[in-house]
């Protein structure tokens, strides 16, 4: 495995159970999910990004993406933005107002509305200003800071190490790297070989990120880049399960089986009920949609049920629907990997 095996994981004073993280996901990794994904033997969990304008301005929507069950901890609440005032207030309310753990610096959504407020994966352009950025918010604030970036902007614009080493002189206790470019969004193959030379070349934790898609995958890119964990994103999307089969893959080398229908079911519905609570029936039913349809892959003659959920609008519904695919098949039946 990595390097790192005989030291805990551990970010500033926080030590993690184990190498497993849970990806920050916008519009997926809320309480509920994260809660969900935790129960599966995730050592950390990211939530969604978070706009820092909206939180310093206490929009009501951005406030409750702060709530965090106590379940969940150690967790890492995420924000962006791009400038520094806005950033460091909105990292000093999280500091102050949450119990968050770990306050992530997000430096690699690619997406344009972002990019155009000068945030995200824009900073990748310009070590100077990661440096600037992330001391701002490290003096403001008593939680360890960790970044979570890409390798770079484009092919020819790579300062995976630069930038880095930048967010680590700035005092960042920690730095997540997805393996692509900017310009790459999600297409191509994820680099390992970048995040190797990225962990050569700083001095505090590394977790490496990028098409991690079985328990073996998560054991490779350990391997690989010698990171001190690794961060799991769309392989959880309907899958917690993912996290304790890579947890006991990495400790013993041994592939759990795939749960069955009953019990991807009934996970589903566990993790609607949270929503529910956090959300309201009518909203949770609405977002359960996709993932209902991620916890249904695997399982035989999924389509049909996909289809009449995404047109569910109750509990009711949602439940019946969920409770047939149990029904109409052996509840044993294991899901197909
Ligand atoms: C739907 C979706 C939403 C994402 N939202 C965020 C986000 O809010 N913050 C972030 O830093 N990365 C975000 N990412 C990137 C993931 O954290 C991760 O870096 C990427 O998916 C690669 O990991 P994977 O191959 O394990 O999925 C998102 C990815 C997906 C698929």
């Amino acid at each position: 495995m990595s390097n790192n095996d005989q030291k805990p994981f551990q970010i500033g004073d926080i030590i993690m159970d184990n190498r497993v993280v849970l990806a920050p996901m916008a519009g997926i990794c809320n309480s509920a999910f994260r809660l969900t994904v935790k129960e599966f033997g995730a050592g950390l969990v990211y939530a969604e990004m978070i706009s820092d304008k909206a939180l310093n301005i206490r929009n009501k929507k951005t406030l409750d993406m702060l709530y965090i069950d106590e379940r969940e901890n150690p967790m890492t609440l995420q924000i962006f933005g791009g400038d520094k005032e806005n950033l460091v207030e909105a990292a000093k309310f999280v500091d102050k107002n949450t119990t968050a753990d770990i306050i992530d610096i997000n430096m690699g959504c690619p997406v344009n509305k972002i990019i155009k407020c000068e945030a995200g994966a824009k900073w990748l352009l310009d070590p100077n200003k990661i440096y600037e950025m992330v001391s701002a918010v490290v003096d403001a604030v008593d939680k360890p800071v960790s970044v979570k970036m890409r390798i770079g902007w484009d092919d020819e614009r790579v300062f995976a190490v630069e930038n880095a080493q930048a967010a680590e002189r700035a005092g960042a206790a920690a730095i997540a790297m997805h393996g692509r470019t900017r310009v790459q969004m999600y297409e191509g193959k994820a680099n390992w070989d970048v995040l190797a030379e990225v962990k050569k070349n700083i001095n505090i934790p590394f977790i490496a990120n990028g098409d991690v898609e079985t328990p073996a995958d998560a054991k490779r890119i350990l391997e690989h880049t010698k990171a001190d964990a690794v961060m799991i994103g769309r392989a959880a999307l309907g899958n917690p399960w993912m996290m304790y089969q890579t947890v006991k893959y990495l400790e013993s080398g041994e592939l759990m089986p795939e749960p069955s229908v009953r019990e991807k079911m009934d996970v589903c519905l566990l993790h609607f009920e949270r929503l529910k609570a956090l959300k309201g029936e009518k909203v949770a039913v609405r977002e359960m949609r996709k993932h209902a349809s991620w916890y249904l892959k695997g399982i035989r003659g999924n389509g049909k049920i996909r289809n009449a959920i995404n047109l569910a609008e109750t509990e009711q519904e949602l439940r019946a629907l969920l409770n047939n695919v149990v029904e109409e098949r052996d509840e044993d039946e294991l899901v197909l990997a």
